[in-house]
């Protein structure tokens, strides 16, 4: 019989409510695709591929090509680990979606990646409220070969683990930084801004506005502005906030944070779309078509 993913409980976001799948660790059953699941996987690497030569990040892109992955099939766990494994000591555990918080942290700090196994329909090539194979394979596993962002991968988990305990103000300012850098990150190269944030490779539309409409914000990084800006999960974003190397996120994310958490309880939080005066800006955006009913 075929695997169906369980759900056990909701998450309240702002666009809404989210699925929240079991902890099991589930091994990925390849043969339950069916050929409709392989178009699917095949029609989104072939057109993300092309998209984002010259807009993501040149080692995100070498590094799909050093895992193997191609538009032929839904790549296997198995065959991404050998690699995987090798380079950074990560591994790719399947599971049937989002975790509870905790078990996903629980997960990073160890260097195990949960990976959902299902792909989304082919009415859903554009647009899923909830993380689907697609975007955790093509979207967060390539730079996990990146020795420097693996570091930080993991360091987020232990952190994530820590902020647990603290509470729940914590967390929401811990879950913003992985927002906007793992997730919706650009990076500064030679040749220009480019994309390495998983929510935007793994989405066509994002993809392009991210880098080329003159409506969003794109604001330097730096890690206390980032941890007390709100974001909205179901449109494009209105600022990216813009590292200039993973070394960078990895020296501003190293110290303790108890004792900022402490201080950002006691600060107010910026809206998505703010932009403020000690911003190293990119560029300011002209706030075109932007929502204004839920950054929360
Ligand atoms: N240094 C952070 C802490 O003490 C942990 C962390 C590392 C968080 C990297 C995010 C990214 O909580
Ligand atoms: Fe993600």
């Amino acid at each position: 019989m075929q695997s169906v993913a369980q759900k056990v409980e909701h998450q309240l976001t702002d666009k809404g409510y989210v699925p929240v799948y079991t902890t099991r660790v589930i091994e990925q059953p390849w043969d339950s695709y069916t050929a409709e699941d392989h178009r699917t996987w095949a029609t989104l690497f072939q057109r993300q591929r092309e998209l984002l030569v010259g807009r993501a990040a040149q080692e995100f892109l070498d590094n799909q090509q050093r895992f193997g992955m191609s538009a032929d099939a839904i790549p296997k766990f198995q065959d991404l680990n050998h690699v995987l494994r090798a380079a950074t000591g990560w591994e790719l555990i399947g599971v049937e979606g989002l975790l509870p918080e905790l078990t996903f942290f629980e997960h990073l700090a160890a260097r195990r990646f949960p990976v959902t196994w299902w792909i989304r329909k082919p009415g859903q090539l554009d647009y899923l409220s909830e993380p689907d194979l697609f975007h955790d394979l093509f979207g967060h596993v390539p730079l996990l070969l990146n020795p420097v962002f693996a570091d930080y991968m993991q360091a987020y988990g232990a952190g994530g683990v820590k902020a647990a305990a603290i509470g729940p103000e914590a967390l929401v300012n811990l879950t913003r930084l992985y927002w906007y850098t793992v997730e919706f990150g650009l990076i500064n190269t030679d040749q220009g801004l480019r994309i390495y944030g998983a929510g935007i490779v793994s989405s066509k539309g994002e993809s392009i506005y991210s880098l080329e409409s003159a409506a969003p914000n794109r604001i330097g990084f730096d890690l206390e502005r980032v941890m007390c800006t709100r974001y909205r999960i179901d449109t494009y974003q209105k600022t990216y906030f813009v590292i200039d190397s993973y070394e960078q996120l990895m020296e501003a994310t190293r110290p303790d944070f108890t004792p900022l958490y402490a201080r950002l309880a006691q600060l107010p939080s910026q809206a998505a779309g703010d932009v403020l005066a000690s911003d190293r800006v990119f560029q300011r955006g002209s706030g075109e078509g932007w929502l204004n009913d839920g950054d929360v």
